[in-house]
Protein backbone atom coordinates (compact mmCIF):
# COMPACT_ATOMS: atom_id res chain seq x y z
CA UNK A 1 0.00 0.00 0.00
CA UNK A 2 1.33 3.45 -0.88
CA UNK A 3 0.36 6.50 1.19
CA UNK A 4 -0.10 10.22 -0.25
CA UNK A 5 0.80 12.93 1.28
CA UNK A 6 -0.65 16.41 0.59
CA UNK A 7 0.64 18.98 2.31
CA UNK A 8 -0.09 22.40 2.72
CA UNK A 9 1.94 25.08 3.76
CA UNK A 10 4.00 24.27 7.09
CA UNK A 11 3.87 27.71 8.49
CA UNK A 12 0.08 27.38 9.17
CA UNK A 13 0.59 24.12 10.67
CA UNK A 14 -2.28 22.54 8.51
CA UNK A 15 -1.39 18.95 7.23
CA UNK A 16 -3.93 16.53 5.49
CA UNK A 17 -3.01 12.69 4.84
CA UNK A 18 -5.17 10.77 2.42
CA UNK A 19 -4.22 7.17 2.94
CA UNK A 20 -5.06 5.58 -0.61
CA UNK A 21 -3.56 2.46 -2.84
CA UNK A 22 -2.52 3.93 -5.71
CA UNK A 23 -0.43 1.34 -6.80
CA UNK A 24 2.40 3.32 -6.37
CA UNK A 25 1.34 6.66 -8.66
CA UNK A 26 3.41 9.38 -7.74
CA UNK A 27 1.28 12.51 -6.91
CA UNK A 28 2.00 16.05 -6.63
CA UNK A 29 2.10 18.36 -3.36
CA UNK A 30 2.54 22.24 -2.83
CA UNK A 31 5.61 23.55 -2.82
CA UNK A 32 6.94 26.13 0.14
CA UNK A 33 7.41 29.28 -0.71
CA UNK A 34 11.03 30.50 -0.08
CA UNK A 35 9.60 33.69 2.07
CA UNK A 36 6.43 34.81 4.13
CA UNK A 37 3.26 35.56 2.16
CA UNK A 38 3.67 39.50 3.40
CA UNK A 39 7.68 39.66 2.19
CA UNK A 40 6.80 40.98 -1.22
CA UNK A 41 5.01 44.02 -0.17
CA UNK A 42 3.92 46.60 -1.20
CA UNK A 43 4.37 45.07 -4.25
CA UNK A 44 1.99 41.88 -4.10
CA UNK A 45 0.03 42.01 -0.71
CA UNK A 46 0.30 39.33 1.88
CA UNK A 47 -3.73 38.61 1.63
CA UNK A 48 -3.37 37.74 -2.34
CA UNK A 49 0.14 35.92 -1.69
CA UNK A 50 -1.97 33.45 1.24
CA UNK A 51 -4.55 33.27 -1.18
CA UNK A 52 -3.28 32.55 -4.36
CA UNK A 53 -1.00 29.56 -3.23
CA UNK A 54 -2.75 27.74 -0.59
CA UNK A 55 -5.93 27.88 -2.52
CA UNK A 56 -5.68 28.55 -6.11
CA UNK A 57 -2.27 26.34 -6.57
CA UNK A 58 -4.04 24.12 -4.34
CA UNK A 59 -6.82 23.66 -6.25
CA UNK A 60 -4.39 22.64 -9.59
CA UNK A 61 -2.46 20.47 -7.44
CA UNK A 62 -5.77 18.72 -5.94
CA UNK A 63 -7.44 18.22 -9.46
CA UNK A 64 -4.18 16.96 -11.04
CA UNK A 65 -3.33 14.10 -9.03
CA UNK A 66 -7.50 13.31 -9.34
CA UNK A 67 -6.93 13.24 -12.74
CA UNK A 68 -3.63 11.22 -12.90
CA UNK A 69 -5.29 8.44 -10.43
CA UNK A 70 -8.24 8.52 -12.98
CA UNK A 71 -6.04 8.28 -15.49
CA UNK A 72 -3.89 5.19 -13.78
CA UNK A 73 -7.14 3.70 -13.28
CA UNK A 74 -8.29 4.06 -17.12
CA UNK A 75 -5.09 2.53 -18.32
CA UNK A 76 -5.53 -0.20 -16.05
CA UNK A 77 -8.40 -1.46 -17.52
CA UNK A 78 -7.68 -0.53 -20.64
CA UNK A 79 -10.41 2.44 -20.94
CA UNK A 80 -9.01 4.66 -23.69
CA UNK A 81 -11.89 6.83 -24.05
CA UNK A 82 -11.14 7.75 -20.61
CA UNK A 83 -7.82 8.18 -20.94
CA UNK A 84 -8.24 10.75 -24.24
CA UNK A 85 -10.77 12.76 -22.10
CA UNK A 86 -8.28 12.78 -18.84
CA UNK A 87 -6.05 14.75 -21.17
CA UNK A 88 -7.59 18.37 -20.74
CA UNK A 89 -7.82 18.21 -17.12
CA UNK A 90 -4.21 16.88 -16.84
CA UNK A 91 -3.40 19.68 -19.08
CA UNK A 92 -4.81 22.32 -17.11
CA UNK A 93 -4.02 21.65 -13.64
CA UNK A 94 -0.51 19.95 -14.64
CA UNK A 95 -0.03 23.08 -16.31
CA UNK A 96 -1.60 25.30 -13.53
CA UNK A 97 0.92 23.49 -10.84
CA UNK A 98 4.02 23.64 -13.06
CA UNK A 99 3.64 27.54 -13.86
CA UNK A 100 2.69 28.50 -10.39
CA UNK A 101 6.10 26.24 -9.17
CA UNK A 102 7.92 28.51 -11.30
CA UNK A 103 6.30 31.79 -10.66
CA UNK A 104 6.65 31.62 -6.79
CA UNK A 105 10.67 31.56 -7.74
CA UNK A 106 10.46 34.03 -9.97
CA UNK A 107 9.66 36.40 -6.83
CA UNK A 108 11.68 37.22 -4.11
CA UNK A 109 11.61 40.64 -1.33
CA UNK A 110 13.57 43.64 -2.29
CA UNK A 111 15.56 43.18 0.65
CA UNK A 112 16.87 39.66 -0.54
CA UNK A 113 17.67 41.28 -4.08
CA UNK A 114 13.83 41.07 -5.50
CA UNK A 115 13.71 44.01 -8.15
CA UNK A 116 17.67 44.21 -8.78
CA UNK A 117 18.14 44.08 -12.74
CA UNK A 118 19.99 41.51 -14.32
CA UNK A 119 24.17 42.09 -14.99
CA UNK A 120 26.51 39.69 -16.62
CA UNK A 121 25.59 37.52 -19.10
CA UNK A 122 21.74 37.67 -19.30
CA UNK A 123 21.66 41.78 -18.66
CA UNK A 124 24.22 41.89 -22.10
CA UNK A 125 21.81 39.29 -23.64
CA UNK A 126 18.55 41.50 -23.30
CA UNK A 127 20.80 44.58 -23.98
CA UNK A 128 21.41 43.17 -27.41
CA UNK A 129 18.12 41.56 -28.40
CA UNK A 130 15.35 44.49 -26.59
CA UNK A 131 17.90 47.33 -26.18
CA UNK A 132 17.20 47.77 -22.27
CA UNK A 133 15.36 45.92 -19.51
CA UNK A 134 13.52 49.07 -19.20
CA UNK A 135 12.13 48.32 -23.16
CA UNK A 136 11.83 44.61 -22.44
CA UNK A 137 9.84 44.92 -19.33
CA UNK A 138 7.78 47.33 -21.60
CA UNK A 139 6.87 44.78 -24.02
CA UNK A 140 6.22 42.06 -21.89
CA UNK A 141 3.62 44.30 -19.86
CA UNK A 142 2.21 45.23 -23.01
CA UNK A 143 2.04 41.79 -24.33
CA UNK A 144 1.03 40.48 -20.55
CA UNK A 145 -1.88 43.26 -20.96
CA UNK A 146 -3.23 42.23 -24.56
CA UNK A 147 -3.52 38.91 -22.82
CA UNK A 148 -7.22 37.88 -23.80
CA UNK A 149 -8.99 36.12 -20.85
CA UNK A 150 -6.59 34.68 -18.26
CA UNK A 151 -3.09 33.28 -19.23
CA UNK A 152 0.84 33.95 -18.90
CA UNK A 153 3.54 36.32 -20.33
CA UNK A 154 6.95 34.70 -20.52
CA UNK A 155 10.55 35.80 -20.90
CA UNK A 156 12.63 32.75 -22.18
CA UNK A 157 15.62 31.47 -23.63
CA UNK A 158 15.40 29.09 -26.42
CA UNK A 159 18.24 26.49 -25.58
CA UNK A 160 18.94 25.35 -29.39
CA UNK A 161 18.85 28.80 -31.18
CA UNK A 162 20.24 30.54 -27.97
CA UNK A 163 18.27 33.14 -27.74
CA UNK A 164 15.71 35.17 -25.94
CA UNK A 165 11.98 34.94 -26.61
CA UNK A 166 8.99 36.81 -24.92
CA UNK A 167 5.45 34.82 -25.99
CA UNK A 168 2.53 34.25 -24.07
CA UNK A 169 0.48 31.56 -23.15
CA UNK A 170 -3.30 30.82 -22.49
CA UNK A 171 -5.00 29.98 -19.72
CA UNK A 172 -2.86 27.22 -17.72
CA UNK A 173 -0.87 26.34 -20.71
CA UNK A 174 2.82 25.77 -19.59
CA UNK A 175 5.95 27.51 -22.01
CA UNK A 176 6.43 24.00 -23.24
CA UNK A 177 3.29 23.98 -25.38
CA UNK A 178 5.17 27.11 -27.60
CA UNK A 179 7.83 24.90 -28.27
CA UNK A 180 9.99 22.09 -26.90
CA UNK A 181 13.36 24.00 -26.65
CA UNK A 182 11.68 27.09 -24.69
CA UNK A 183 13.36 27.19 -21.06
CA UNK A 184 10.85 30.08 -18.75
CA UNK A 185 13.64 32.20 -17.22
CA UNK A 186 10.53 34.54 -15.78
CA UNK A 187 6.65 33.96 -15.96
CA UNK A 188 3.67 36.24 -14.91
CA UNK A 189 0.59 35.07 -14.08
CA UNK A 190 -2.07 37.30 -15.35
CA UNK A 191 -4.95 35.71 -14.32
CA UNK A 192 -7.00 37.62 -12.72
CA UNK A 193 -6.52 36.10 -9.06
CA UNK A 194 -2.99 37.04 -9.27
CA UNK A 195 -4.15 41.01 -9.11
CA UNK A 196 -7.91 41.38 -8.70
CA UNK A 197 -7.99 42.38 -4.98
CA UNK A 198 -4.96 43.98 -4.41
CA UNK A 199 -5.32 46.31 -7.91
CA UNK A 200 -9.21 46.23 -8.46
CA UNK A 201 -8.77 44.22 -11.72
CA UNK A 202 -6.57 46.68 -13.62
CA UNK A 203 -3.80 44.04 -15.04
CA UNK A 204 -1.25 47.09 -16.33
CA UNK A 205 -1.04 48.39 -12.92
CA UNK A 206 -0.36 45.12 -11.33
CA UNK A 207 1.86 44.43 -14.22
CA UNK A 208 3.79 47.12 -13.63
CA UNK A 209 4.60 47.24 -10.14
CA UNK A 210 5.42 43.33 -9.84
CA UNK A 211 8.70 44.10 -11.32
CA UNK A 212 9.86 45.58 -8.00
CA UNK A 213 9.97 41.92 -6.77
CA UNK A 214 10.80 40.05 -9.54
CA UNK A 215 13.61 37.61 -8.29
CA UNK A 216 16.61 38.25 -11.48
CA UNK A 217 19.02 36.47 -9.79
CA UNK A 218 16.95 33.15 -10.17
CA UNK A 219 16.58 33.72 -14.18
CA UNK A 220 20.23 34.83 -14.75
CA UNK A 221 21.28 31.29 -12.99
CA UNK A 222 18.80 28.86 -15.44
CA UNK A 223 20.29 31.21 -18.30
CA UNK A 224 23.71 30.70 -17.49
CA UNK A 225 23.02 27.41 -17.55
CA UNK A 226 21.09 27.30 -20.87
CA UNK A 227 23.54 29.66 -22.11
CA UNK A 228 27.11 28.79 -20.60
FE1 LIG B 1 -2.24 32.04 -10.52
Amino acid sequence: MALRTLATRKTLGALSTFPQQLRGLQTFTLPDLAYDYGALEPAISGDIMQLHHQKHHQTYITNYNKALEQLDDAIAKGDASTVVKLQSAIKFNGGGHVNHSIFWKNLAPTKEGGGETPHASLGWAIDQSYGSVEKLIAKMNAEGAAVQGSGWVWLAVDKELKRLVVETTANQDPLVTKGPSLVPLIGIDVWEHAYYLQYKNVRPDYLKNIWKVINWKYASEIYEKECP
